[in-house]
């Protein structure tokens, strides 16, 4: 009998569940286990790790008992704790960066240095350590100018300031009533740009590489790009109307080809994913910033298109002497809209134990449904729960701001944004709330 490849991923949101489903797309026999995972994860055929995790090192001696060939990392806190440097040292096959390459994302002040070095397209910038200092050079700017933490402030860290007193509350938030915490110890100050932005996701084994099909994210919680920030509220990819062909062969040659040069020659060499945050300004395209992992929700618009044995992809970026250049790689020539569905008060706090129906419906649509904030409970009573025909007979409720995504593909933008939302529309939980206009800006 053939031995099954068993992987383990790191993470429990949307883009791990996407992580997974790509996985299992391909042909390949697996066994996947996630730590921690989530329901959606649960349902679909993975194992959650059932044991007390302590700390990292616990996890790849999990690892290692349990014969993982290959351990695929999604958010950027374990990377930038040095997740993979602990599972190499234990010998284990991980895809992610280095604590050291991660830096590329959990340090700011790193990312901004390495792009002046190199000569990368980004906002001008100075980074402080002292207040008096960073008021001074915001005094000598003026504004509009953008504040940002140099550490990783889950995606809170920037704040665009329209008047030399926002920037100056701003900096006193940081300095002195340190609302980032340590991530707040260094402050780069930056020009502001103006632009559409679009999120680049580079998979590579740190000179080879392959890029996905641009998406572009909804940051904003209401329609037309109202209201306050949150992790993401929906994606759609291509978002070829940003970024274009030929846009995207100068990003290749300004940007992720002398990055990734840039991160050999400083010993940091990047494997993994390298996500890169555009903005297209006037004076083309330049970095907002790295992630050092991929983005959600733009995973969950952007994977579905891409067909490829992903264990095999994600073991060549991950190998020493691997090659993501030779792994086969098709991309679907249409769309694919990923709209998030929250709950009610989100990005404030959102109200939590709601019960999901419709999962399967949205489903039988043809559309994935990815999970994030989502618990789940075994049903007690199934003569009660005729109506409910969850696979696993469970009850899902929401636990979570954002609590899941939908997403649809279809030949042309126009179709896959009518498929996502008449998915969605099968699912309900009390209070939901989605923006209508995923999609919209690249029609
Ligand atoms: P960051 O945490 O660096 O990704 O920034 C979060 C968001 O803030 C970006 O997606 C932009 O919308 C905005 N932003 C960051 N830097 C700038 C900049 N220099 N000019 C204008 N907007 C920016
Ligand atoms: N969607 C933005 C991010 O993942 O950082």
């Amino acid at each position: 009998m053939e031995l099954m490849d068993s992987v383990l991923i790191v993470g429990g949101g949307g883009r791990e569940h996407a992580l997974l489903k790509a996985l299992l797309r391909s042909d390949r026999a697996l066994c996947v286990f996630a730590y921690p995972g989530n329901p959606g994860m649960e349902r679909d055929g993975c194992m959650l790790v059932d044991q007390e995790i302590a700390d990292w090192n616990d996890l790849a001696q999990w690892a290692l008992m349990n014969d993982i060939n290959l351990t695929v990392v999604g958010p950027e806190a374990p990377l930038a704790d040095g997740i993979v440097d602990i599972f190499k040292k234990e010998g284990l096959l991980v895809f992610g960066p280095t604590k050291a390459a991660a830096q590329i994302e959990s340090s700011k002040a790193f990312a901004k240095n390495l792009m002046k070095k190199y000569g990368i397209p980004t906002a001008e910038f100075e980074i402080f350590k002292e207040k008096d200092s960073a008021l001074a050079y915001v005094e000598a700017k003026g504004a509009p100018i953008v504040v940002k933490a140099s550490g990783l402030a889950a995606g809170k860290g920037a704040i665009v300031c329209g008047t030399f007193n926002e920037a100056k509350r701003t900096l006193e938030d940081i300095f002195d009533k340190k609302i980032f915490g340590t991530a707040g110890e260094t402050v780069v100050i930056e020009e502001m740009m103006s632009g559409p932005e679009a999120s680049v996701f580079v998979l590579t084994d740190g000179k080879g590489y392959k890029v996905l099909p641009v998406a572009q994210d909804h940051k904003r919680v209401g329609d037309g790009d109202t209201g306050p920030n949150t992790g993401g509220m929906g994606a759609y990819a291509p978002a070829t109307g940003v970024v274009d062909a030929a846009t995207m062969a100068r990003v290749e040659k300004e940007i992720i080809v002398p990055t990734l040069t840039a991160m050999d020659k400083e010993k940091t060499r990047y494997r993994g994913l390298l996500y890169i945050g555009l903005m297209l300004t006037a004076d083309g395209p330049k970095v907002v910033e790295y992630n050092c992992r991929f983005g959600d929700p733009e995973t969950q618009a952007v994977l579905p298109l891409v067909h490829c044995d992903w264990y095999e992809a994600f073991s060549q970026c991950a190998n020493a002497r691997g090659n993501i250049s030779g792994v086969k790689w098709k991309i679907d020539p249409g769309y694919c809209v990923s709209v998030v569905m929250a709950g009610k008060g989100y990005p404030g706090k959102a109200a939590k134990g709601k019960i999901i129906s419709g999962i399967d419906a949205a489903e039988e649509k043809a559309a994935d449904v990815y999970f994030a904030g989502v618990a789940a409970k075994a049903v007690e009573d199934k003569k009660n729960n005729d109506e409910d025909k969850e696979k696993d007979r469970k009850k899902y409720t929401t636990a979570g701001g954002r609590v899941l995504a939908v997403s649809a593909r279809g030949e042309t933008l126009t179709e896959a944004i009518a498929n996502a939302y008449e998915a969605a529309a099968e699912i309900k939980f009390e209070g939901a709330v989605y923006r209508k206009d995923i999609g919209a800006k690249g029609l």
